[in-house]
């Protein structure tokens, strides 16, 4: 489908996408693609750029920290050249969506995220009290050889239930104000490439959780 997102498969993505609220792809990123993602996040640890995704200090800090304890790093594509093709793929995806589904979606925003193992993410909306910029979460995971036993897997809890394994170039989309979801603990290092796509333009220093 990369790098289009037209066509017949692609229309039918869309009505399910439209039905039961998300949709999930597998070989979602061609294999260069997916090779300059890989090296770009291996490049993000050999620096240690991933920070925990917590906000606030003191208390705030702590009862983040129970809610999830993954490691992130925004993604700002000015400085990232090695990562056009995703982001070019990322413009027509968004531009193919709002198409289909008659949505407003100027912008998008993404991370790396790495769950040490113990990791987890509670049950949860992506559309935050007083930030109703997310519209539709993508996650791309970035996992070789994962096996069931490795946990971590995404467990949408509403309007359906459903699990999702965390494999390689696996794609997951959903609706970032109805679908509730959690991370369940990973046994093993989970890393995927996370963002959303917005209704408004990102925000220049994102501030996101
Ligand atoms: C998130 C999230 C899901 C996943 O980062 O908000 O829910 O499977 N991620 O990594
Ligand atoms: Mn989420």
């Amino acid at each position: 489908m990369w790098p289009t997102f037209k066509g017949e498969d692609w229309d039918r993505c869309m009505d399910q996408f439209a039905q039961e609220h998300f949709i999930v792809l597998d070989q979602f990123l061609p294999s260069n693609v997916l090779e300059s993602v890989c090296t770009y996040f291996a490049s993000v640890e050999a620096e240690n750029l991933l920070k925990a995704a917590a906000i606030g200090p003191g208390k705030e800090r702590t009862r983040i920290s129970e809610i999830r304890s993954d490691f992130v790093h925004w993604l700002d594509r000015p400085l990232m050249p090695e990562l056009d093709s995703f982001f070019d793929g990322m413009d027509t995806l968004r531009a193919a969506i709002a198409e289909s589904l008659f949505l407003s979606l100027r912008g998008y925003e993404f991370h790396f995220a790495k769950y040490p193992e113990g990791a987890f993410y509670k049950p949860h909306l992506d559309q935050f009290n007083r930030r109703e910029n997310r519209m539709i979460s993508v996650v791309i995971y970035l996992n070789e050889n994962w096996k069931r036993e490795h946990g971590g897997s995404l467990k949408l809890h509403k309007p359906n239930e459903k699990l999702i394994e965390p494999i390689m170039n696996r794609m997951v989309m959903f609706r970032s104000d109805t679908v509730l979801h959690e991370v369940l603990t990973a046994h093993e290092t989970r890393r995927s490439l996370t963002g959303w796509l917005l209704k408004h333009p990102a925000t220049v220093g994102v501030l996101g959780i």
